[in-house]
């Protein structure tokens, strides 16, 4: 059985509870301590599929708000007016969306690549990825939005956090409950981009 399909804990409960994935419960508790979604909020949610990041955001943006998901992968359809799925690349977002205005108050990325199991190359991947993601952020993020993004130690991950330090009036950094122990991720959590 692979990694993903591996029936712990959470995989169960997520069953239960109707979310897409496990990793659903990374958002709650990243919410749960920091808050970074509001009522009212547009999300963006970056690398979504299967979509558990984006139910779980739907849930905190109220009637007002809005969750736009991309991911290279098709989701499976969300019934909800407020939700807006689109298949693409995270690097052609400009495009997709048809402007270069800052539109999001959060922006969330669980984005990762496809290993290779040469590790090397999955760290680069990973660090690519988390860079990308921050690129969207810079470009999407209204002024004093929030970011979330996942990293794996290794490879420069440092030398992101270092540089993402800046933009932000807070930088955290959390090893979440939720993270299969076996995992090296972890994830940055940025409070009041400057723009
Ligand atoms: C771990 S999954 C996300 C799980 C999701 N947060 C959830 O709760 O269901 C990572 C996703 O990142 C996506 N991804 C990787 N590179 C991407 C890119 N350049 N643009 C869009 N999505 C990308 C992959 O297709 C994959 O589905």
């Amino acid at each position: 059985m692979s990694e993903y399909n591996r029936k712990d804990h959470l995989y169960q409960k997520a069953k239960e509870e109707g979310y897409r994935s496990r990793a659903a419960y990374k958002l709650i508790e990243v919410q749960d301590a920091y808050k970074i979604i509001k009522s009212g909020n547009s999300v963006l949610d970056v690398g979504a599929w299967p979509g558990g990041w984006t139910q779980v955001a739907l849930n905190y943006v109220g009637d007002s708000g809005s969750v736009t998901a991309i991911d290279l992968q098709a989701l499976d359809p969300i019934d909800d007016p407020r939700c807006k799925l689109i298949a693409g690349d995270a690097r052609d977002l400009e495009q997709i969306l048809g402007t270069n205005e800052p539109s999001f108050d959060v922006v969330v990325s669980d984005m990762s690549a496809k290993l290779t199991g040469i590790k090397e190359a999955d760290q680069a991947a990973a660090v690519g990825c988390a860079e990308l993601a921050l690129y969207v952020a810079q470009q999407n993020l209204k002024q004093g939005g929030n970011f979330l993004v996942k990293v794996f130690k290794g490879g420069d991950v440092e030398g992101f956090v270092k540089s993402t330090r800046p933009m932000f009036n807070k930088l955290l950094r959390s090893e979440l409950k939720s993270t299969r122990n076996t995992s090296n991720e972890f994830y940055v959590i940025g409070l009041g981009f400057k723009r």
